[in-house]
């Protein structure tokens, strides 16, 4: 990885059986990939063990010693790693899915300082009721939100063969990876310049 690019990392948010997630996800590594600025991961949390049930202590108070299950591994250092995230995530009941929340719960520092964009999808709204709530869990733990973001309304009529029919979607997902790759950047700068006070 050479300095100019950044370590991004797009996550499955749905881990449903028959669920959609993965092909937006792939839509958006393929973007990610075409934009140029990025290294891209996708971590897929279907594939992740994610308990519900966390340990006594909180993982902001644990830090380093916090003890994750060993099949949790690859998604700590995906986001220990990553200079910036993308959250591909579906509306469930207004909100985003329960798998999501505990993927997030189970970390803390790997998400400071450092900006997540969301792409998301569902009924009429676009996914969007799930991104508000996104906004505000990621901002607790001190991650930089992006304004601008992704989201794709009745996704099962408006998608076709993998990609939104929308021929204009390239080009709003470019404007979001520009953002994020400005972020990534200015941020990176500034945890390598001084320690975050969290
Ligand atoms: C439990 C549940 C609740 C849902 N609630 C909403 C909702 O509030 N708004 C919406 O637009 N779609 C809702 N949907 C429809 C989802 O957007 C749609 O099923 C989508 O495919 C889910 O993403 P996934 O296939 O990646 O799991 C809901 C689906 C499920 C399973």
């Amino acid at each position: 990885m050479d300095n100019d690019t950044y370590k991004l990392v797009v996550i499955v948010g749905s881990v449903r059986e028959g669920r959609f997630g993965p092909v937006v996800a792939s839509w958006v590594a393929e973007q990610a990939g075409i934009h140029g600025g990025f290294d891209v991961d996708v971590v897929d949390l279907a594939e992740i063990d994610i308990p519900l049930s966390l340990p006594a202590a909180s993982p902001k108070i644990a830090g380093d010693g916090y003890p994750r299950p060993v099949g949790m591994e690859a998604l700590t250092s995906a986001l220990e790693g990553a200079d910036a995230f993308i959250i591909v995530t579906p509306e469930y009941n207004h909100s985003y899915p329960a798998s999501l929340k505990a993927a997030i719960d189970w970390h803390f520092t790997q998400w400071t300082a450092k900006p997540v964009a969301f792409v998301s999808y569902g009924g009429a709204a676009g996914g969007r009721h799930a991104v508000l709530h996104l906004e505000n869990v990621l901002t607790e733990l001190h991650a930089v939100t992006i304004r601008d973001g992704l989201a794709f309304p009745k996704y099962f009529t408006e998608w076709q063969d993998g990609r939104p029919l929308d021929s204009e979607a390239p080009g709003y997902a470019k404007t979001v990876l520009d953002q994020l790759a400005w972020w990534a950047g200015a941020l990176r700068s500034a945890r390598e310049a001084a320690p975050y006070p969290a």
